[in-house]
């Protein structure tokens, strides 16, 4: 069964929507080690949602289709398996909060999961509130959900997925509905996570914050896997970005400008603090 020590794998994936003329995926092939955070990016339509229901088996069995090529999560065929048990590995959160949400109280709603999940009663109060303790809601259990501003809501629902403890977490652009504060809320509980070692996928139109908290990127645009990598080199590949209508952190589009602008061939950087050591540098030789 073990089919390798990847916690995800995805090679050869294309699927086709029924009754859809042109495949929404198209041959995607990439790997997510444990521990690492892949950031999914491009344009509207490109298929990253899509993507993403692939990887906890809701394509093609919820959402049905003509699909091709192999996911395996954890060593495990996902397209074999069925979508309640995947649901134990990977964790999913999804853009709108509210519509993640539907009990009365926020412990009752971070129980919700695992009573679907069998958790026995004695072991939840234990998790209800290792998992409020994660995202910073511990003490808000008797409030209702609804009560809460659009980042505690995400947050809630992050605390929903982890206390089902899965192994890998996918959100699905889950600051794009949020206001500023908001977005850093969650991007605080990412951060949070991804130093305990969390594994996941973000899909994110920011590209500071999937330069920031992403090790790996994958470039999508209609169905086509564009670019794979580490995050620094995909982003210093800017003119292949702009194509796709897609551009990179700011910090990294400055120093291609200042490349453009003066015949220079620093490096790309999607790091402020390099950056600045790397214009000085090139300031001093100047
Ligand atoms: N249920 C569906 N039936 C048919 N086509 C769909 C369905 N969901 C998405 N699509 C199409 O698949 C493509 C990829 O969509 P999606 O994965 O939602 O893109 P993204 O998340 O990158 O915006 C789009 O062309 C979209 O119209
Ligand atoms: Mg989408």
């Amino acid at each position: 069964m073990l089919k390798n020590q990847r916690a995800i794998e995805v090679s050869g994936l294309s699927f086709l929507f029924p009754d859809a003329e042109v495949k929404a995926l198209r041959n995607i092939n990439f790997s997510v080690d444990y521990g690492e955070i892949l950031g999914i990016i491009g344009p509207t339509g490109a298929g990253k949602s899509t993507l993403a229901m692939c990887i906890n088996g809701l394509v093609p069995q919820v959402i049905q289709g003509e699909l091709e090529g192999k996911v395996y999560v954890k060593g495990l065929d996902v397209h074999k398996g069925n979508v309640a048990k995947m649901s134990e590995h990977v964790g999913f959160v999804f853009q709108e909060p509210e519509n993640q949400l539907s009990q009365m109280t926020i412990e009752e709603e971070v129980a919700f999961g695992l009573g679907n999940l069998g958790v026995p009663r004695e072991q939840m109060e234990g998790r209800i509130k290792e998992a409020l303790q994660q995202v910073g809601l511990l003490g808000f259990e008797k409030r209702s959900p609804l009560a809460l501003s659009g980042g505690q809501q995400q947050r809630l629902a992050i605390a929903s997925v982890l206390a089902m403890k899965p192994t890998i977490m996918i959100m699905d652009e889950p600051t794009s509905m949020l206001d500023p504060k908001g977005k850093n809320e969650v991007y605080d509980v990412l951060r949070s996570l991804k130093e305990h070692g969390m594994t996941g996928i973000i899909i994110d139109h920011e590209v500071e914050r999937i330069a920031e908290y992403c090790d790996k990127v994958l470039v999508l645009n209609e169905g086509e896997e564009q670019m794979f990598g580490p995050s620094a080199e995909v982003f210093a590949q800017i003119d292949t970005l702009h194509q796709l209508t897609m551009h990179a952190p700011q910090v990294t589009e400055l120093l291609h400008q200042y490349n453009q602008k003066n015949k220079q061939d620093v490096k790309l950087s999607t790091s402020i603090e390099e950056a600045a050591a790397i214009l000085e540098n090139a300031y001093i030789k100047s």
